[in-house]
C-alpha cells in the first residue's frame, strides 16, 4: 500500500471514534484531511466539529460540516489528529503543518485524544522529525540559542521567500539535532521560555490512542495515562 493509501484507511477507522450527535474535534494534516472526508459521509449522524486550523475549518466546512469555535463548546469526546511522530507512550511531535497551537487548545477540550498515524511515524525517541516551535517574532533569536546551547539547531520556516506566518501571526522555528528523552519534562521547560507560543511536543495532551496503518491493517495502540498527565 502507498502512503497515501495508508492514510486513507486510518482516516475512515478514526470514524469509529465519532459518537453520534457529538461535535469532533479535528486537527490539521494530510492524513486528518482523509478523516474529514470520511466525515463528510456521516456528516448528518454529528452536530459538527471543533477545528484546529484555517486549512480544516475550509475542508469541513465545503463538506457541509458545521464548524464551532472552540469557546462555544465545553468539552469534546474525542479530538482526531494524526502526528510528525509517536512514541510507544503516546507522545507526540506535532506542528509539520504549523497549527501546532490551536491544536493544543483544541487537545486540551478533548476527553480522548485519537492520533491518526502511518506506521513510519511510530519511534522510539522522539527527535528525529524537527521540532516545530511557535514563538513570537521578536523572541526568535534568543529562542534559537537557548536551543543551541541544548544542542539543537533551529531555523525560522519558511514560505516564498519570508517567514512563514502563522494561523494566529507568529513564527515558527524547526528545531534539528534534540533527542527528547524526557518529553513531560522538556514541554514543560520550554513551555516556560519567554516569546514561546507553543512548543510542539505533545506530551501533557498526550495521545489516548493511536491508530496505526500498516501493510497488514490498522493496529490500535492503548496508552495509559499517568498522573501527572492527567493533572494538567
Ligand atoms: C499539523 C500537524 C500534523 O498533524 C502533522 O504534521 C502530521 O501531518 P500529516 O498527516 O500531513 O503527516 O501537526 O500541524
Amino acid at each position: 500500500m502507498t502512503q497515501d493509501e495508508l492514510k486513507t484507511l486510518v482516516g475512515q477507522a478514526a470514524l469509529a471514534y465519532v459518537l453520534p450527535g457529538s461535535v469532533v474535534g479535528v486537527g490539521t494534516g494530510s492524513t486528518v484531511n482523509k478523516f474529514i472526508d470520511a466525515l463528510g459521509t456521516i456528516k448528518h449522524q454529528i452536530k459538527g466539529a471543533v477545528s484546529s486550523s484555517v486549512a480544516s475549518t475550509e475542508r469541513l466546512q465545503a463538506l457541509g460540516i458545521a464548524v464551532f469555535d472552540a469557546a462555544d463548546v465545553d468539552e469534546l469526546a474525542v479530538y482526531i489528529d494524526g502526528a510528525d511522530e509517536i512514541d510507544h507512550a503516546g507522545y507526540m511531535i506535532k506542528g509539520g503543518g504549523a497549527a501546532l497551537t490551536r491544536e493544543k487548545i483544541v487537545a486540551a477540550q478533548a476527553r480522548q485524544f485519537v492520533c491518526i498515524a502511518d506506521a513510519s511515524k511510530l519511534v522510539t525517541t522522539l527527535g528525529a522529525f524537527p521540532l516545530p516551535v511557535e514563538v513570537v517574532p521578536m523572541a526568535v533569536k534568543r529562542i534559537a540559542k537557548q536551543f543551541a546551547a541544548m544542542g539543537g539547531v533551529a531555523t525560522v520556516r519558511m514560505k516564498a521567500g519570508t517567514p512563514m506566518v502563522t494561523d494566529n501571526g507568529q513564527h515558527i522555528l524547526d528545531v534539528r539535532g534534540l533527542k527528547i528523552t524526557d518529553p513531560l519534562g522538556f514541554e514543560a521547560s520550554v513551555n516556560n521560555w519567554p516569546g514561546v507560543v507553543t512548543v510542539g511536543v505533545f506530551a501533557f495532551q498526550k495521545a489516548s490512542l493511536c491508530l496505526l496503518a500498516t501493510g497488514a491493517g490498522v493496529k490500535t495502540l492503548i496508552f495509559p495515562q499517568s498522573n501527572l498527565e492527567a493533572d494538567t
